[in-house]
């Protein structure tokens, strides 16, 4: 309804500002002592930067929205179960980057997106350091930092800048097919492949027409919730590695400018198996 719409838009000023604050607490923490641990695997990193900057978001959006749900990284590794309901969710990643933010490698973003009815409203992503604020919102277009976006219009592949990711999970069959799925899209040839090491700000390009394409096998909701809704709202698609729909648990993306290079990395990609998001531990 129109006053429900409403109601989001006002949630969604919360969301920007919330961003805005959590990326100022980045900033500051990077310059300071970071402790690191790891979670899955020795490369899945986490600090106390990331465990604070997710309260501090948490507790902000639960204090002005307190019936909403909250799905975030790292509350999920505390043992929070990761399920979308219909109720109003916001998906939350606090630090996307923590391996670039340990090195102090200037590719750090907060990301927050927001669902009722299982279906995103809105999307933010704050790129802490340069102070680069990415929105959307269902319907209404997709800005940085209030200039609208679009997508790439590129249809041809062998001109396209392909962005990747490669997660914490480094076994040699993981690396081997992931290694391979590279080659793959090397030898087609296109332009080029990046990995910058934040699946959020690698969308935020797709959807800012300064790359073509983007694919990932092992991400997880809170890296594509708000970043798949800016890239649809910039005019592009946002699937399955299948060709399906996008399913926000399933731990996998192809994001494109254009359907035909979408279909094309559909068809050349091997698939990597993860989990859901929503598994039960
Ligand atoms: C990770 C980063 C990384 C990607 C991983 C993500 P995090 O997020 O986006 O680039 O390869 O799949 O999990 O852990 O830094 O928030
Ligand atoms: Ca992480
Ligand atoms: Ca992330
Ligand atoms: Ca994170």
């Amino acid at each position: 309804s129109d006053t429900e719409a409403e109601s989001w838009a006002e949630c969604l000023d919360v969301a920007v500002r919330t961003a805005l604050r959590a990326g100022q607490m980045v900033r500051v923490s990077v310059m300071q002592e970071k402790r690191v641990s790891s979670k899955s695997t020795p490369t899945d990193l986490v600090t106390e930067a990331d465990q604070h900057v997710e309260e501090l978001i948490i507790s902000t959006l639960r204090e002005k929205f307190p019936s909403h749900r909250f799905i975030g990284e790292e509350s999920s590794a505390a043992g929070e179960k990761c399920v979308l309901t219909d109720n109003p969710t916001w998906i939350i990643d606090p630090i996307d980057g923590t391996c670039n933010f340990v090195h102090s490698f200037p590719m750090v973003a907060v990301s927050i997106g927001f669902a009722v009815k299982k279906q995103l409203e809105f999307g933010v992503i704050y790129h802490c350091f340069d102070g680069t604020l990415y929105t959307g919102r269902r319907g209404h277009g997709a800005f940085c930092n209030g200039v609208r976006l679009h997508v790439s219009k590129e249809k041809d592949v062998s001109k396209a800048l392909i962005l990747t990711e490669i997660g914490a999970k480094r076994d040699p069959l993981t690396l081997d097919v992931f290694l391979g799925n590279m080659k793959q899209l090397l030898s087609t040839p296109v332009h080029g492949v990046r990995i910058i090491g934040s699946s959020t700000l690698a969308l935020c390009q797709v959807a800012s027409g300064a790359a073509e394409a983007y694919y990932q096998y092992g991400l997880h909701c809170w890296d594509i919730a708000a970043a798949a809704l800016i890239i649809t709202e910039a005019g592009g698609c946002v699937i399955d590695t299948t060709g399906g729909p996008l399913d926000l648990m399933s731990r996998r993306v192809v994001a494109a400018g254009s359907q035909e290079i979408a279909d094309y990395i559909v068809q050349q990609l091997k698939p990597i198996s993860y989990g859901r998001d929503d598994d039960d531990p």
